[in-house]
């Protein structure tokens, strides 16, 4: 949504509706027993209940410190859910919240933040206030915990404990499994979506010559013929630092899955299921998704091109906002899972790619650094900090992702070896 369709009065209703929502979202991850909210599921996850406090501490800092100018509820917990004050692995060792008092704190933080919100003027040139913007920045940092929710139950693998959802569309792919996309100049980024994060900014021209990309994400099906030719086993698909990681870890097959006889199976959420050879693959790392690409005699997209083969606007799709997303893409944990390949021929771009948004994260080849002109806002931690050679930009959002935390120009990252977010790829080729 940009600022410009944002009527003052409805950006109010719209930020209380979602604020409200993505709240029930995160207690429905966490209506679980105090085991399973204390426990850390995996050393490279928080304890379920960290994820839960920790919304409501940044929620505290933004809109009722910094904006609404209300002093500290809990001074002295403000260290614990500092993101960047303990690794993730020591945090089930910290005094934290039970899991009542983190509902208890959430809840108190809440009911003041919307006091907050009934005070705010949406026309404040201040930039934490214009658009509504802190309240953009608290509701989607709320559905990316509840996305790293959705993980850490994933990595516990207890089944029971996720639900289900609605079964996807069918897929129909089309016939033609690549598309062209010529070669001249783009828009890369925003400076018009009002509750876009820093790294999106500022738009800027890029010029890229013409380029071949996959229609579809790669599937498990097609995966799989990279497993069984013998892909982990051959030095020659993989880039020297990912060769390393294959041989020290011992890695055969995306994280979940497992071979018994003939046949792969996939654990999801707990549960064991035949690999689905239709659905776009996951729980793939950087390095999985690059050896891949070369043994398939292709290359991972870069970002420019994974945003210019969205064709310039908010969603792939065009501008629609969430009323019509249902027949566009598998966003918001509508459904367990990626859909098929062809689930959304509604959802292409104007070049005809499809599924850009939702279902998975999809790796680019890109390092993730600044645009130029980047400026960070509104704290350096956000992103800036994480620029340079060192994390690989994922695009798109999966099947987990919220539609308000994702957009054409949204800009996810993680290290090249990580395999618990839920992220596959799609290929390309330069023009012979
Ligand atoms: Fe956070």
């Amino acid at each position: 949504m940009t600022e410009l369709d944002i009527g003052m009065t409805g950006l109010k209703d719209r930020i209380a509706a979602e604020l409200a929502a993505v709240r029930e979202r995160s207690l429905a991850y966490t209506d679980a027993d105090d085991d399973v909210l204390t426990r850390q599921h995996s050393s490279l996850m928080s304890p379920l209940v960290w994820d839960l406090a920790h919304v409501g501490n940044y929620e505290e800092l933004w809109v009722l410190r910094e904006v609404g100018g209300i002093e500290p509820l809990r001074p002295e917990i403000d260290h614990l859910y500092d993101a960047f004050k303990y690794p993730r692995a020591n945090r089930p060792s910290l005094p934290l919240l039970t899991p009542a008092e983190a509902r208890k704190y959430i809840s108190g933080v809440r009911g003041r933040v919307l006091d907050v919100l009934d005070r705010l003027d949406p026309a404040d040139p201040d930039p934490l206030r214009a658009g509504g913007f802190v309240f953009g920045l608290v509701l989607q940092h709320e559905h990316q915990h509840d996305e790293t929710m959705l993980a850490t139950l994933q990595l516990s693998r207890r089944p029971g404990l996720v639900r289900d959802g609605e079964l996807p569309p069918g897929g129909a792919p089309a016939a033609d499994p690549e598309v062209h996309i010529p070669a001249g100049i783009f828009s890369m980024g925003t400076d018009t979506v009002a509750w876009a994060y820093d790294n999106e900014r500022p738009a800027h021209r890029r010029h890229l010559p013409g380029f071949w990309i996959d229609r579809h994400p790669v599937t498990c099906g097609a995966y799989l013929r990279f497993v069984e030719d013998g892909g982990y086993r051959d030095p020659r698909w993989w880039l020297p630092q990912g060769w390393e990681w294959v041989e020290r870890t011992g890695v055969d097959a995306p994280l979940f899955w497992t071979r018994d006889g003939d046949t792969w199976w996939r654990l999801r959420f707990g549960r064991e299921e035949p690999v689905p050879p239709d659905e776009p693959v996951q729980h793939v790392s950087w390095y999985e998704a690059d050896a891949y690409a070369r043994w398939a005699g292709r290359r991972l997209p870069t970002e420019a091109e994974w945003e210019k083969a969205c064709g310039g606007r908010e969603y792939p799709w065009g501008d629609a906002g969430p009323a019509d997303l249902a027949y566009r893409a598998n966003l918001g944990h509508r459904a367990a899972r990626p859909a098929p390949v062809g689930a959304y021929p509604k959802g292409a771009s104007p070049y005809g790619v499809e599924q850009l948004v939702g279902d998975v994260w999809e790796w680019t080849d890109s390092w993730f650094q600044p645009y130029p002109g980047f400026r960070s806002f509104p704290y350096k931690e956000y992103s800036e900090v994480f620029f340079g050679e060192t994390y690989r930009v994922l695009r798109g959002g999966s099947w987990a992702t919220h539609p308000s935390a994702v957009r054409t120009t949204f800009r996810n990252w993680d290290l090249p070896i990580r395999r618990q977010i839920f992220a596959g790829f799609r290929c390309a080729r330069s023009e012979d």
